[in-house]
């Protein structure tokens, strides 16, 4: 079978690493490169742990390093460290490579796999929607060269951030706006389904039994996951390896094409992915969203995938 040719957009980030990870064994994906963006803590902390944790693992994959901020301030900074931790992955640490970035930056990387690939691209986006949507204002022609964008974003129902937003659309919602009405093929895996996609201490024994360096990292950041967890943080939950596996597992999810798009304008609702699930905008339906999840399926995707770890 045909691998899927993917770029990650991401804000590394705990569960991000994780993505990174099943992505980089996943035997139906091949990762062109890696772009990174400020959203769970800074894009130099994001860039660096991408870098470190994909060249620790062996892989020669090109990582560019993206926008500094949204593309409208509209907050002091929009960092999530109470649940990253101040770097982003935690209290875990890897091995920092001497490796450089890509010369390139997110956006132009971005664009330029997209020419080379002559639409085959498909962007699994798992952070804030900033450096896509400057792709798409510097190259409008990136509409028609990227195959399928898979966005870890937004909810029909309810927020993590306010009652109503996402964090990752919450960030950059005038990004998001723009991605969302770029016509780009798009599926959107939201909090509706990630918030069910939950790990235990069980998969974390797995991981470590797997005595690969993958294995030992993806148990590393788990249960530090945990620990956050026991002091009242949130479940161990894999938001962006459910958007990784609408990609590379899409049975693991259940899908209704609904118009979807972005408040930009609201005090209380801003950041909000209005979803006309009465089908009553008179919009065509634009977005395939993600409205429920085999949790089974998707562990057991996860587990062999990184399974697929052999160092
Ligand atoms: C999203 O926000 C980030 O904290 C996670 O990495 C995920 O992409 C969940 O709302
Ligand atoms: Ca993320």
């Amino acid at each position: 079978m045909e691998k899927k040719r993917i770029l990650i957009d991401c804000d590394t980030g705990t569960d991000d690493a994780i993505a990174i990870v099943a992505a980089l064994y996943a035997p139906d994906l091949q990762v062109e490169a890696i772009t990174t963006v400020t959203g769970n803590v800074s894009v130099k902390y994001t860039s660096e742990n991408t870098l470190n944790l994909v060249r620790h693992l062996g892989f020669d994959i090109p990582v560019a390093v993206g926008a500094w901020g949204p593309l409208k301030l509209h907050t002091d900074m929009c960092y999530a460290e109470a649940t990253h931790g101040k770097a982003g992955l935690g209290d875990v640490k890897l091995p920092k490579s001497t490796d450089s970035f890509s010369s390139k930056n997110a956006v132009e990387l971005i664009y330029e796999k997209a020419v080379e690939l002559n639409g085959e691209l498909e962007i699994v986006a798992v952070g804030p929607l900033t450096n896509i949507a400057i792709a798409l204002l510097l190259h409008p022609e990136l509409k028609n060269l990227v195959k399928h964008l898979w966005i870890m974003g937004g909810a029909v129902y309810g927020g993590n951030v306010t009652p109503t937003a996402e964090f990752n659309i919450w960030c950059d919602p005038e990004a998001a706006r723009m991605v969302l009405r770029s016509e780009i093929p798009c599926t959107l895996v939201g909090l509706d389904v990630t918030t069910k996609a939950v790990l235990d201490r069980d998969d974390i024994r797995k991981m470590r039994g797997l005595e690969t360096k993958a294995g030992d990292f993806v148990a590393d950041i788990l249960e530090f996951m945990d620990r956050r967890r026991l002091e009242g943080g949130e479940d161990l939950l894999m938001h962006d390896a459910l958007a990784l596996a609408a990609a590379a597992c899409p049975e693991c999810l259940k899908y209704k094409d609904y118009y979807v798009d972005v408040e930009c304008e609201g005090t209380y609702t801003y950041g909000h992915t209005e979803m006309d699930i009465w089908e009553e905008s008179g919009h065509e339906a634009n977005v395939s969203v993600a409205v429920g999840i085999d949790l089974p399926m998707f562990k057991k995707w996860l587990g062999d995938t990184i399974a697929c770890s052999k160092l």
